[in-house]
């Protein structure tokens, strides 16, 4: 069942993907990508985005891909850390692919060099170059953060010609303290906190503006303060909670969204149990 239909929405308002038709500028997150374009701009060698899990680290990564990518200014890419067991091969093969190296077959020969000859290059054309890395708490082999920070030794004429923007959860701060080298080129560091109830509000009411709906029309004042409790302001888990009450409200034609629909919601996603046990699960 849609339930898009039924409160004659365009498309689909809560699903948890970094769409950044949807990204709604609480000031932390504005502050997170204005510091991180900043770092990139004037190539400041190192920065972090640090959060609690599901606050849109990642819903600011894309944006700030985006905003990098549109400018010819930039050579830039992403690369997600999708488990730990990744090799320095995978990693400096990623990194030749985005610098534009047409061949990295034989990129493991002597890989600093031939990334740096790269790297020069795109200095001359007058390219910056930013790597961001998602998930980079998943950065535990200590050698390969040793390698990353050799990078950063790279300067051309006292300029800098790479940039790494790290994004993670905060056990990645724990892996870049053990490198009191590393940890002293931090640049930029930005953390990403829980959304306050105004901002709840807020991120949910635009969230059904831009499917064409009205917040009042949609949930209680109550309902609110509730999906902000059982959320604890974390974006991801305030979509899963209004897409199961917008489903429920759909399915009893029982409209607006009341108090009552969020415990039932909440309960059933197993949010209520976490909130009395001490102990959040993340969705
Ligand atoms: N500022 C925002 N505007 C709009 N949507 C957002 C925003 N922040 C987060 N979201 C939504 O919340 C969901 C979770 O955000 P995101 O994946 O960016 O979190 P994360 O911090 O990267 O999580 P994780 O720690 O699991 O990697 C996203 O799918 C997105 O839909
Ligand atoms: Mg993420």
């Amino acid at each position: 069942m849609n339930y898009e239909s039924f409160f004659q929405m365009s498309f689909e308002p809560f699903a948890n993907i970094p769409d950044t038709r949807f990204f709604f500028e609480t000031n932390q997150h504005k502050m997170a990508l204005l510091r991180l374009m900043h770092a990139a701009d004037k190539m400041r060698g190192f920065a972090l985005l640090v959060g609690d899990v599901g606050t849109g680290k990642t819903t600011v990564a894309r944006k700030l891909l985006a905003y990098l990518t549109r400018s010819p200014k930039f050579q830039t890419g992403l690369i997600v850390l999708t488990h730990e067991n990744f090799s320095d091969e995978w990693l400096f093969t990623r990194i030749g692919q985005i610098i534009g190296l047409k061949d990295t077959t034989n990129l493991m020969k002597d890989p600093m060099n031939i990334l740096t000859k790269q790297l020069i290059n795109l200095d001359r054309e007058g390219k910056k170059t930013v790597i961001l890395i998602d998930e980079a708490n998943k950065l535990s082999d200590s050698r390969i953060v040793e390698q990353i920070r050799g990078f950063l030794n790279l300067e051309l004429n006292d300029r800098r010609i790479i940039t790494f923007i790290l994004i993670g959860v905060p056990e990645l701060e724990r892996h870049i303290l053990q490198n009191e080298s590393l940890q002293q080129r931090i640049a930029a560091r930005t953390y990403l906190k829980s959304l306050s109830r105004d901002e709840t509000f807020g991120y949910i009411k635009y969230r059904l503006s831009v499917v064409g709906a009205n917040i009042s029309s949609i949930f209680t004042p109550d309902s609110v303060d509730l999906i902000h409790s059982y959320s604890n302001g974390r974006p991801r888990l305030i979509n899963t909670i209004c897409d199961n009450a917008l489903l429920e409200a759909a399915f009893l034609q029982r409209v607006p969204v009341d108090s009552m629909m969020i415990e039932e919601v909440s309960e059933s996603l197993g949010l209520k149990k976490q909130q009395f046990g001490n102990f959040k699960r993340e969705l």
